[in-house]
């Protein structure tokens, strides 16, 4: 029997990589597990994740099994195994905000009734929510939350509205007993990740930062969501991310940017930064990045399940500081890459809360 019982909401481009990993990882296909950040976490393997409901608003998601529906249009994320059939009917949430009106010809509404969804979850077992909807549906991840305090679900928020984050939310959070983390989740080799990274690296061998960028386009939905409705507020986030690894102020701007089509799931990422060394030497780095963005978020976000159900198992209510900082983007504490990282590695292991 699954150990951690979890429910999706928009079963898009993540949620398609996400099903298709737990199939192919978790026991389905054998896949090679070195290709994941921590093939077991804690106790827990990726057979230990079942997903036991999902919810979407588009008519050729809804009412299908989550194992035909992640492979429905306009998903366009890259299909690397069959998953056959999981007896998960995708029920129908209510829209709310979750459809821009620059995508209304892209998703398609579904005409059926929306589900009473705290209700749903309940029923399902699960014991944590993965939400998954669209960066600029605000109103949509707030009903989620909302449901999930109802139900007493722990709250996974992938997207850059702000929850974990927020004193209010937080507050509601533990109020209720239950876990939340985020926001936005961070990707496994993302433009953000990489940028870190590279700050990282310029600053611990001395290099002065003058300034930098990283600007990028991509072709999933989600790019023309967050083109319309979250640019600014995905903007922001990241750039604040990215500044946390550089001890000094410096100008700093990194942000999604425009919609390409026919790049489909791909994201191209274009970084710049210009420092200097002895003598005011300059040293500039120009770099390109191509990866493609539904699969890029899948290893950070197994392991932020996990991570949320070992939370669970020891008892932690409102945002999981350690989970947050090292899965996600705009946590309530951010740290830089290498520190995040060893925070979650010690609370992993570690049997006392952190
Ligand atoms: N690497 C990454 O792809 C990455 C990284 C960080 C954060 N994220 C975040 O993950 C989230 C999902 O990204 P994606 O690429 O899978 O998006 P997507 O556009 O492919 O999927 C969104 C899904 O939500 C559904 N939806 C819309 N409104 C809904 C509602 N009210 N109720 C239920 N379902 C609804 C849509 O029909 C669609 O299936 C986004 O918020 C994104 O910012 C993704």
């Amino acid at each position: 029997m699954a150990k951690i019982k979890v429910a999706l909401v928009g079963v898009g481009n993540c949620a398609s990589s996400l099903v298709q990993s737990l199939h192919h990882y978790g026991g389905g296909n054998s896949g090679d597990t070195a290709e994941l950040a921590h093939p077991i976490l804690g106790s827990y393997e990726l057979a230990d994740i079942e997903v036991v409901a999902a919810f979407d608003v588009d008519k050729r998601k809804v009412g299908e099994d989550l194992s035909k529906a992640i492979f429905s249009e306009p998903n366009n994320a890259p299909v690397f195994t069959k998953v056959p059939s999981m007896r998960v009917t995708v029920q129908r949430g209510p829209t709310l905000d979750g459809i821009a009106s620059e995508l209304k010809e892209i998703v398609l509404e579904s005409k059926e009734k929306p589900v009473d969804v705290a209700a749903a979850l309940k029923k399902s077992g699960a014991k944590i929510l993965v939400c998954l909807l669209p960066g600029g549906a605000k109103e949509a991840v707030q009903f989620y939350a909302k449901e999930c305090l109802k139900a007493g679900i722990a709250f996974i928020n992938t997207t850059p509205v702000l929850l974990a984050t927020e004193e209010k939310w937080a507050q509601k959070f533990t109020k209720a007993q239950v876990p939340i983390v985020g926001d936005d989740l961070m990707s496994q080799l993302g433009a953000t990740a990489l940028h870190k990274a590279l700050l990282s690296f310029l600053t611990s061998r001395g290099a002065r930062i003058i300034e930098s960028y990283q600007l990028d386009v991509g072709g999933g939905t989600e790019s023309l969501d967050a083109l319309h409705r979250a640019r600014d507020q995905k903007r922001a986030l990241k750039s604040k991310s990215v500044s946390t690894e550089v001890p000094y102020d410096v100008p700093v701007t990194a942000g999604s940017t425009d919609y390409v089509y026919f790049l489909e799931n791909r994201r191209e990422s274009w970084f710049f930064c210009r420092s200097r060394g002895i003598g005011g030497a300059e040293i500039v780095i120009d770099l390109r990045l191509m990866s493609m963005d539904a699969p890029n978020s899948t290893s950070i976000l197994l392991d932020v399940i996990r991570a949320v159900q070992i939370g669970l198992d020891r008892g932690f209510v409102g945002p999981i500081d350690p989970v947050c900082s090292y899965g996600f983007k705009a946590p309530p504490r951010p740290y830089p890459l290498q520190i995040s990282e060893a925070i979650f590695e010690h609370y992993v292991r570690s049997t006392r809360p952190v």
